[in-house]
């Protein structure tokens, strides 16, 4: 299709239509004469703007998006198909773990493979564009989206962006002869997850130098791993909300990161330029957006209703327009919505649900970390009698915030899931999360009593987490709390299952349990996964992405802070004028990278092949990784390097690589890191990445706080 020949006959207010976003609902009042009334009348948009606009976000099913295509293309004049596009995040409609459970695997395949089987069953059903994956940096879990994200690294982050977006576009991107494949859109660009003080929406004031280092990695890895889309994020940055920001999108995204693809806004986000004070009118903000490059305005009549003004009063040159259009086009042709509107929707076979199911429960169960094992009390012998309580015991809220089309009904819940596994099991739920009833009570301390280990399943509802769902108070209420507590009484072999979207506050939960097991929401087949690890069918292997604080007060606490000019250590933590709390620790209650297994894991010999790194050359770290415990396990050994002396203050480490290795009992794996002059870059005052010369200390080990294993210096 030649796009400027089709951009060449289209009229403005044509062109502005590719440049408008709308749900579902504007086009289904249409159906038919009907009254104009609703949505449609509140943004004061007419039938005739309709027949123009050029993607919907939203449909639930194939059925709706035919019926949807086929009413636009018959009223159109150039009968340019619509793209549909939707949040499909983990999971269209059989869900998977949330993407911190999914990061909480380490395992870049598997996120590739959640990515394409979620992508290809949304494409079954008509969806073209995902709005996924956020590779927001988060290290506030007051934020609810925390569970969206992949955690408080950049690094992490960036490789998980890659498998995402792999996953669902397929390596080479072919969406135009591949239709199981969909675009991905990554966002939201930039600094979402700085919101002060975790609340969403709020204010967001990163330094240049942070937004470099720290958010840009996840979004450079999108870009380069040909990411179709970007989401703006609702957020200011550097005072000026990032839908308008001219410098933020045309020299940083477009020219720094070299992205050419359609950029969205977030939902109304042009709109909302005039609550942030930064624009006096829906033309000004329109405005504002088209010039900082935004393609398309998601939901709000700002283009739709003052675009053409804007070119007609020669505020605005019709070339910006063109500019976007040419990208919605491009976008179109890319995913071969010319060639065929439906994208192969007439014809296709679904892909097999039954299959979806089996991979989620497989998927879900690498997801789990394991927090606390006492005396080896997981995993559970069958034959013990069990009781279950609490109220995730009996619930099906298990899919988390993001699964609108996944049918809650349908999920497995942790009693079904454990029902079949144990001949003498007692389960005993709660109908609400926050109150429980005498009764309900009484009950559950009854047959927490009369069995040898009891299962207490706690933990958030899907509501409590994702957007708008900021918390204060990151303990989980005091009801289960005081449950918990009271269990301990009468049976201290206590297994606690932990169904959330954040890191928690756990310092009402660990006296309490001999056991955690943190399972995040897993997803449709949550309470077949969690059995499968329970039982010790599958070891966990699940590290946490983010670290968990002991108490909100040190939020935000993440492994990688900047070194202070008066750091606390073992020696001078009881003096007053360092870098301290008086009342709290500095260090979180579980920290990233953590994670345990049922067998335990040595690391010996850990050695550097040199004690100098040229410049061009690679330096390899090495480390035997022996299982010394009774059970096969997965390891995810990681590597940790810190810059004795920079340009500008430095991190105190860094990740910059791991690997999983699987062991046997008794057997010993060795593993080889290669680093080289890359992962030593950074940026500099002036923004530039580069080497310093220097000393550099590496750590290898099981988490963050992996120990020193020896140092090295980089030369010419
Ligand atoms: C608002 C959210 O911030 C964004 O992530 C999402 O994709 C859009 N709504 C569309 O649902």
């Amino acid at each position: 299709m030649d796009l400027t020949q089709l951009l060449n006959e289209m009229t403005l207010n044509e062109k502005i239509g590719q440049l408008v976003q709308l749900t579902p609902n504007f086009f289904e009042e249409t159906n038919g004469d009907t009254e104009i009334t609703g949505p449609l009348q509140e943004m004061g948009l007419t039938t005739e703007d309709l027949n123009l606009i050029g993607s919907v976000l939203g449909t639930h099913t194939k059925e709706q998006v035919i019926s949807i295509q086929r009413n636009y293309l018959a009223n159109s004049r150039l009968k340019i198909p619509l793209i549909f596009m939707a949040d499909v995040v983990h999971g269209y409609e059989t869900i998977f773990p949330v993407p911190l459970g999914l990061a909480s695997s380490w395992n870049t395949e598997l996120v590739k493979e959640v990515a394409s089987l979620s992508g290809r069953e949304a494409s079954d059903a008509g969806i073209h564009v995902t709005f996924s994956p956020m590779v927001d940096l988060v290290r506030d879990p007051r934020w609810g989206r925390v569970m969206e994200g992949t955690g408080e690294d950049s690094y992490l982050n960036s490789l998980m962006a890659k498998a995402f977006i792999e996953g669902y576009q397929g390596e080479e991107a072919k969406l135009d002869s591949d239709f199981r494949k969909i675009a991905a859109c990554v966002k939201h660009f930039i600094g979402y997850g700085a919101s002060e003080a975790g609340r969403d929406y709020n204010t967001v004031d990163i330094s240049t130098i942070n937004l470099y280092q720290s958010y840009l990695p996840s979004f450079k890895a999108a870009i380069d791993s040909g990411v179709k889309l970007v989401m703006t994020s609702f957020n200011t940055i550097y005072g000026v909300p990032a839908t308008g920001n001219k410098w933020l999108m045309r020299s940083v995204l477009r020219d720094k990161l070299g992205f050419d693809g359609v950029l969205i806004s977030d939902w109304a986000a042009i709109g909302e330029m005039l609550a942030h004070g930064v624009a006096r009118d829906l033309e000004q903000a329109a405005k504002l957006a088209l010039e900082a490059g935004v393609d398309i305005d998601m939901m709000t009549p700002a283009y739709q209703k003052n675009l053409k003004h804007l070119v007609e009063s020669q505020q605005i040159s019709e070339n910006l327009i063109d500019e976007a259009v040419l990208r919605v086009l491009q976008l179109k042709e890319d995913l071969g919505l010319f060639e065929d509107p439906y994208r192969g929707l007439l014809t296709r076979e679904e892909l097999s649900k039954t299959k979806l199911r089996l991979k989620t429960r497989e998927i879900a169960s690498q997801s789990m970390v394991l927090l606390k094992n006492e005396e080896q009390l997981l995993p559970l012998n069958p034959s013990k009698k069990i009781s279950l309580v609490g109220p995730l015991a009996n619930s099906h809220d298990v899919l988390g915030a993001w699964s609108w089309v996944g049918k809650i009904e349908e999920s497995v819940t942790l009693s079904e899931g454990l029902s079949s596994e144990f001949t003498n099991i007692e389960v005993i739920g709660t109908k609400d999360r926050t109150t429980f009833t005498f009764n309900e009570r009484k009950e559950m301390l009854r047959a927490a009593k009369e069995s040898e280990v009891v299962i207490v399943a706690l933990g958030e509802g899907s509501e409590e987490t994702g957007e708008a769902a900021s918390k204060g108070v990151i303990q989980l209420p005091k009801e289960q709390l005081s449950l918990l507590k009271e269990i301990q009484t009468v049976n201290s072999q206590v297994v606690t299952v932990l169904f959330n979207g954040r890191p928690l506050d756990l310092s009402e939960i660990v006296p309490y349990s001999q056991s955690i097991l943190e399972v995040w929401f897993p997803g449709s087949e949550a309470g077949n996964s969690v059995s499968d690890v329970l039982l010790g069918r599958v070891n966990p292997s699940g590290k946490l992405p983010m670290s968990f604080p002991v108490t909100t007060g040190q939020i935000p606490v993440y492994y990688n802070h900047l070194r202070t000019g008066r750091p606390m250590s073992k020696d001078n933590k009881n003096e007053k004028y360092i870098s301290r709390f008086l009342d709290i620790p500095n260090e979180p209650l579980y920290p990233f990278g953590y994670g345990l297994s049922y067998t335990s894991f040595s690391i010996s010999e850990a050695t550097l092949s040199s004690k100098v790194l040229k410049e061009n050359q690679t330096i390899n770290v090495t480390a035997k990784i022996t299982n010394t415990g009774d059970y096969t396990g997965t390891e995810t050994v990681q590597c940790y390097l810190k810059a004795e002396v920079g340009e500008v203050a430095r991190p105190v480490r860094e990740l910059k690589a791991f690997k999983q290795v699987t062991i046997k009992p008794n057997e010993t794996i060795e593993v080889t890191f290669i680093l080289n002059q890359k992962d030593l870059e950074y940026v500099h005052s002036d923004l530039s990445e580069r080497a310093d010369f220097g000393n550099y200390v590496v750590y290898v080990g099981s988490d963050s706080q992996a120990p020193e294993i020896g140092k090295f210096s980089f030369e010419k």
